[in-house]
């Protein structure tokens, strides 16, 4: 477990959760890493943590450079516990240290260990920390991703250390964007800013605001890789996501009984191909809730179908529902539908769920048992001409 090398004295200390599956939530297929860093500096730092489980692996990796227990500073940028929790087994080992932590970290931190407040040296945007060759700069960042969140910026070596901001859930043992497959680390970029950033775009443009007159060559999220080559890009695509830039794009997204509701997305699609959609067929019973969220990104229509069971809608569309409507997308032409056999809720159910969203809706559409070749047809005829004004 060896530290890496970033630049010559600033140096990569984190963990790699190669097995990690579940964030509350969001299937994180290739794993991820809690990212660490260490400048060795006339004030040795340490900046951001990682879950305590991970704790021996983060140590050996300081181990490799210097012994933990110099250890000066420890800046926490934020205080969930991906990267809090090997805090106070750090502060164990380290006789004086000093940390620093934004204000609402301050207050935070002694609901999750025992670190009374009275101990963090507490930084508000502007203030600066010299540490000897190195300066860093603290910015508040608040809501990206909890209202403690901070960044700090070594203005000597263009690199900003961004906390979840930028972040990607993904294990390898590359740490460099240049190192890897550029397409897959965007995809698990987009994946993360739609599951973890979304429901914070203007929070996003407002940190996105104050970092405008700083020169960013690298960006070390606390999650993932290390941008040094497609900085400018990973910074183009979070203000687009974070003004909720969509494209021509629509997803049918359903779950289906004896497979009517699934005859109906087929003709829905049908309609968006026929006017130049880019679309997504999404069964529920196959796409994780979270991959869909990374589609529904850039998407400007979402189209929902379930069957009605038991008065109500199928569990999977439910829970997505629940999921998508926590993630505040924004902006976005919402379509209800699906079949039933005698009672027929579940289309109301959905576009009363798309309406508290706040998308606007079109038509829905309901059918009774099987729609045969006919309904179909009618189906894609009336969603295409729902469309003819757009395109
Ligand atoms: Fe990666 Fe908000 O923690």
């Amino acid at each position: 477990m060896q530290a890496i090398k970033i630049t010559e004295n600033i140096y990569w200390v984190g963990a790699i959760d190669w097995d990690l599956r579940n964030f509350h939530g969001y299937l994180t297929q290739r794993g991820s890493t809690y990212n660490s860093y260490l400048i060795l500096d006339d004030k040795i730092t340490l900046i951001d943590n990682v879950k305590d489980y991970m704790a021996e692996e983060q140590i050996e990796r300081i181990n490799s450079v210097i012994d933990p227990a110099k250890i000066d500073y420890i800046i926490q940028n934020h205080i969930e516990m991906d990267h809090s929790g090997s805090l106070p087994i750090l502060k164990d080992m380290i006789d004086e240290v000093e940390i620093f932590i934004s204000p609402k970290g301050a207050e935070g931190i002694p609901k999750h260990f025992a670190i009374k407040k009275e101990e963090f040296n507490v930084v508000k945007s502007g203030d600066e920390l010299n540490l000897g060759e190195h300066t860093l700069q603290f910015l508040q960042t608040p809501m990206v991703h909890w209202p403690d969140n901070m960044v700090s910026y070594c203005k000597e070596e263009n690199l900003l250390f961004s906390n979840d901001a930028f972040g990607q859930h993904l294990a390898s043992s590359e740490r460099f964007d240049d190192e890897f497959s550029a397409d897959i680390t965007m995809e698990e970029a987009k994946k993360y800013y739609a599951n973890i950033v979304m429901p914070y775009g203007r929070q996003v443009q407002r940190a996105l605001a104050a970092l405008q007159d700083k020169k960013v060559e690298t960006i070390c999220p606390s999650h993932g890789l290390i941008w040094r080559e497609d900085t400018e890009k990973i910074i183009h695509k979070y203000k687009k996501w974070s003004q909720n830039q969509v494209d021509d794009k629509a997803l049918v997204i359903y779950d289906t009984m004896w497979n009517s509701t699934k005859k109906m997305a087929y003709a829905i699609q049908d309609a968006f191909n026929k006017k130049n959609f880019t679309t997504r067929l999404l069964n529920l019973q196959y796409k994780h809730i979270s991959d869909i969220m990374a589609e529904l990104l850039n998407a400007k229509y979402i189209c929902v179908g379930s069957p009605t069971l038991n008065n109500n809608i199928l569990p999977t569309v439910s829970a997505f529902l629940t999921y998508m409507k926590g993630l505040s997308p924004k902006d976005r032409i919402g379509l209800a539908f699906g079949s039933y056999g005698w009672s027929g809720q579940s289309v109301a159910i959905i576009e009363n769920i798309l309406k508290d969203c706040g998308f606007e809706t079109m038509d829905n559409i309901k059918v009774q048992y099987r729609p045969d070749k006919k309904i179909l047809e009618e189906i894609t005829k009336k969603v295409k001409n729902n469309l003819s004004e757009e395109k």
